[in-house]
Parts: structure tokens; sequence; C-alpha cells
């Protein structure tokens, strides 16, 4: 039973009780801190490709997985029309608080309305949280698309997380896609269920793309192994 602890951290920060980050590990490495604070990035501490797609950003906006609005609140601010949604309660309370008009309660696949651009960032493919239901949830974002309509969304190559310091892989061929990672948070004390997230290599999301008829260009590189993708 997930607890919320991702949405606990944002609203302690939201309503100043900052003390510590979230530490994250994964199957593959140890413990990691995210600071909170990163989470209420404005776009000059965004990441290059998270300002890109931002830039080409059009249209009915939806911005999946928004955690506390920071990209719905910097679109919102240009006078696009958007609609931010999250699977954490929390996330959502702290998205309307910092002033995200449209701001709801839902997961991905129980979204229904058509938009010209939807946005997926920061690592967005984690979201589908395994290889086996990447076409599951490509073919529901492409029936979420207006005519013209694109998906603007980011992840890594994480193969290198896989090499030991002399430069000689680890990965072991037999346990499946090297992307997929069991991921833990745990927030002052709490641990939250294990989830699963997923990293996309391009050529992989690509080759996932084509199955469901949707074509998917790389927009640009970022700086250690991560792209931004654009599907339509
Ligand atoms: C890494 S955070 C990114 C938050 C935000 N996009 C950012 O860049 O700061 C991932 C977000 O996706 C949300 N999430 C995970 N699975 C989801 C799903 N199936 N539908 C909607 N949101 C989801 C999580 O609750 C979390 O807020």
């Amino acid at each position: 039973m997930k607890k919320d602890i991702f949405g606990k951290a944002l609203l302690d920060y939201q309503n100043g009780n900052y003390s510590e980050d979230i530490i994250t590990s994964t199957n593959i490495s140890d413990d990691d801190v995210l600071p909170i604070p990163y989470l209420f990035r404005p776009y000059s501490e965004m990441p290059k490709l998270e300002q890109k797609a931002l830039q080409l950003s059009k249209g009915q906006v939806l911005d999946v997985g928004c955690g506390s609005g920071s990209h719905s609140l910097w679109l919102q601010n240009k006078g696009l029309n958007v609609k931010a949604i999250d699977s954490s309660k929390g996330a959502i309370e702290v998205a309307k608080k910092r002033g995200v008009f449209s701001a709801e309660l839902k997961p991905l696949l129980e979204e229904t309305e058509r938009f010209d651009t939807i946005l997926l960032l920061m690592n967005g493919t984690g979201i589908f949280q395994e290889l086996s239901l990447v076409s599951q949830n490509l073919k529901h974002l492409k029936s979420l698309l207006k005519p013209n309509g694109q998906i603007l969304i980011d992840s890594s190559d994480i193969s290198y997380m896989y090499e030991d310091e002399d430069g000689g892989q680890w990965l072991d061929l037999n346990q499946g896609y090297p992307g997929e990672l069991n991921y833990y948070l745990s927030y002052k004390g709490e641990k939250e269920a294990a989830m699963k997230w997923l990293y996309l290599d391009f050529e992989t999301l690509k080759t996932a793309c084509l199955t469901v008829g949707l074509k998917c260009e790389k927009v640009m590189d970022g700086e250690h192994f991560d792209y931004l993708a654009r599907l339509y």
C-alpha cells in the first residue's frame, strides 16, 4: 500500500516544514539524496531538455506526473491552457496551492480528454513502470492526442550504471531489460513500498513507438545519457 511519502515531502516543503531531503535507492544503486527544493525548481534551474520541452509546448497541455507543478506553472504564466495530473494526493494538493488552476488526482491511464501537447518530464518513461507495459501506455497517450498533437518525454540510457570503475560491464543478460529498476523512497524515517520505475534508451522507445503507430524523434541529448523525445 502506497503511503504517499513523495506527496508528504512536497507538502512539508510547501508548508514551510522542510528539514530533510528524500532518500532514494534502487536494486542496482545505493542511497542517493533527492533534494526537495529541486522538485520546486524555477525555469532557470531546469535542465536544458526540460526548458526545451516547455518552449515546444503549444495549445492545450497535459502535464502527466506533474509533482509540485513547476512545469505547469511556467506554461500557465505564458498563457497556455494546462491540466496537471498526478497519482499522488500530496502532489496535487501542492500543485493547487502553488496556483495550478487545473490539477487532478488521476493516474495517466484514467485520463480521457484530448490535448495538443502531453508532457512527461523528469524521466517521463518512469510511470510506464516496466517494459511490458510500454505499449499499453503509449497507445493510451496516442488516444489522448488532438490532430497534430505531440508528446514530449524524457528518459535516459542507464547502461552506464552497470559499469564498474575500470569500464567493465556487469550486466546480467538473464535479468531482463537493464532500464527496469526497483525504486525505494524514504523520508523522515518512513519507507515507501517498492515501486517499479522504467528508464528507456532512445532506440527502445523508438521501436515501441513504431509498434503503436507513433513517430518518435530525438529533440536533443541531455548532459548525462538523457534525452528529450517528441512523439507524434
Ligand atoms: C519524478 S516525479 C516528477 C515530478 C515532476 N514532473 C517534476 O519534474 O518535478 C514523478 C511523478 O509522477 C507521478 N506518477 C507516477 N506514476 C503516475 C501515473 N501512473 N500517473 C500519474 N502520475 C504518476 C508521481 O506521483 C510523481 O509526482
